[in-house]
């Protein structure tokens, strides 16, 4: 089938190679002329594990162009995936204006029968404002538009193994036909029929994806309740790691124990300096304000982005009782994107972090394995260190702000015989704190027990 893509950032790059790598005919469009000339030399915006090889063997295979005309592209294609961003509004309402522009763009330029895919994330009944923009914006065309709504759930840095291997397809359909029609797009990965790239020899095992056909409102509100929940769960864990600090329990320990119950579940239930990224924090927003417009009184979803809001608050409440004094004081501090295996710095807690301790006084030099170039853009004035070990140099305490594993396997002598004085605060509790303790640092944790469990002793 022949798609075009709206939008060439994280989310249209990701569709767009994946739908090509499963046999599907696509252009990538963006208006960004830089930014399609940019992916024309083989060069990606972002870092996205495999993406880069996804891309770059579909576009060899010539089932994947970009293209800086939308207009010529949607004109091509028999459905078109619209994949524009959906930033927050002051007002913390997610701003639509790019998606009312597609919808100009593919009402003026559609000839017969076209699907229109609404990927981006919106709130509920988007996709009946989309029908009747179409509408209008089409008035005395002969073209006729089948919208639909199939929001994605991919997470950063394991984006391409969640569009192949997804545990579940969402749908909002109005009819049949184009249910049938995407049903037809997504059969390779419904019949899990690809040459997977993520999983060299052989796929784990995985359980088939759920075809899900819903209304397109409420294909809309799953993925703001799926994101909005996220939070509700990353909250509550960072609180019940608030209270075991003061209880002298171990948040990893009850964690892990709560998470046991399969009702609960152990996945996105970790303690430590709160979400960030471009999804959960504005999606939250988004839906806190959809609930208010709709008179529906969200307090759960408001309390659980305070307590997110609080959290940096009570990171450097822990430097500053493990220093004394933060002013003059040199802090390394390791991690800048929002989270690990990703190059994304939106509302990334390590960069306000940063910032906040910067305003204290505090002479802070960062590093990231993947994020250094995006921060030297968006943060010119960023002390940034060419490796975690430079950045420890004299360093008076080591902050861990973004949970890469690769952090762990440091070799954390020589980093404490760098530092001035060997302290670290683990805000994303990524170190074994018995390890490094052994190796002579003060250690200190979320919602860890500060004094050694005997058992972990042994
Ligand atoms: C999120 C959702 O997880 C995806 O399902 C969704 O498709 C995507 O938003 C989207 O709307 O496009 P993503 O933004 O990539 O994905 O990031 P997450 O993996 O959700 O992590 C968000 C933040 O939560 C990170 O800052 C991470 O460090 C933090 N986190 C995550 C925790 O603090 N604790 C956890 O247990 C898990």
């Amino acid at each position: 089938m022949k798609i075009s893509v709206v939008g060439s950032g994280y989310v249209g790059l990701v569709t767009g190679g994946c739908l090509a790598e499963i046999g599907h005919d696509v252009i990538c469009t963006d208006s960004d002329l830089s930014k399609i000339q940019m992916l024309e030399q083989g060069k990606l915006p972002i870092y996205e594990p495999g993406l880069d090889t996804v891309i770059e063997s579909n576009r060899r295979k010539s089932r994947l162009r970009f293209d800086s005309n939308p207009p010529k592209a949607v004109a091509a294609a028999d459905a078109i995936f619209i994949c524009v961003g959906t930033p927050p509004l002051p007002n913390g309402e997610a701003d639509l204006s790019a998606i009312d522009n597609v919808a100009r763009v593919i009402a003026s330029e559609a000839h017969g029968t076209k699907l229109v895919v609404e990927k981006s994330t919106v709130p509920a009944q988007t996709g009946q404002q989309l029908k009747r923009a179409l509408g209008i914006y089409g008035r005395g065309r002969s073209a006729e538009f089948r919208v639909a709504s199939n929001p994605e759930f991919l997470r950063e840095g394991t984006a391409v193994g969640d569009f192949l291997h997804p545990d579940r397809i969402v749908v909002g359909v109005d009819d049949s036909e184009t249910e049938k029609q995407l049903h037809e797009i997504y059969r390779p990965v419904l019949e899990q029929k690809f040459v997977c790239p993520v999983h060299e020899s052989k796929c784990p095992p995985f359980d088939p994806p759920a075809w899900m056909v819903t209304t397109i409102n409420s294909a809309e509100l799953i993925k703001h309740a799926s994101n909005s929940f996220l939070a509700l769960k990353i909250s509550y864990a960072n609180m019940v790691a608030d209270l075991a600090e003061k209880l002298g329990a171990d948040v990893e320990e009850v964690l892990q124990a709560v998470g046991k119950d399969a009702r609960i579940g152990t996945s996105f239930f970790r303690a430590g300096l709160g979400f960030g990224g471009f999804c959960l924090p504005k999606d939250l927003q988004a839906f806190v304000r959809l609930a208010e417009r709709c008179g529906v009184d969200f307090a759960l979803l408001k309390e659980a982005e305070r307590i997110n809001q609080r959290r940096i608050d009570h990171v450097i409440e822990k430097v500053r009782r493990a220093l004394w004094v933060i002013r003059g004081k040199k802090v390394a501090v390791l991690g800048l994107a929002f989270k690990a295996n990703t190059d994304d710095i939106r509302f990334a807690p390590a960069i306000e972090l940063v910032e906040r301790l910067t305003n204290e006084g505090a002479h802070v030099r960062s590093y990231d394995p993947e994020a250094m170039e995006k921060t030297r853009e968006a943060r010119p004035k960023f002390d940034l260190a060419s490796d975690a070990y430079e950045a420890a140099e004299d360093a008076d305490v080591l902050v861990i702000a973004t949970e890469w594993p690769q952090f762990r396997k440091l070799d954390w002598v020589r980093i404490r015989d760098a530092m001035a004085r060997p302290l670290i605060v683990d805000a994303r509790n990524l170190l074994v704190p018995s390890e490094v303790r052994a190796l002579g640092f003060e250690y200190h944790g979320i919602g860890r027990n500060e004094e050694e469990p005997s058992h972990a002793r042994q």
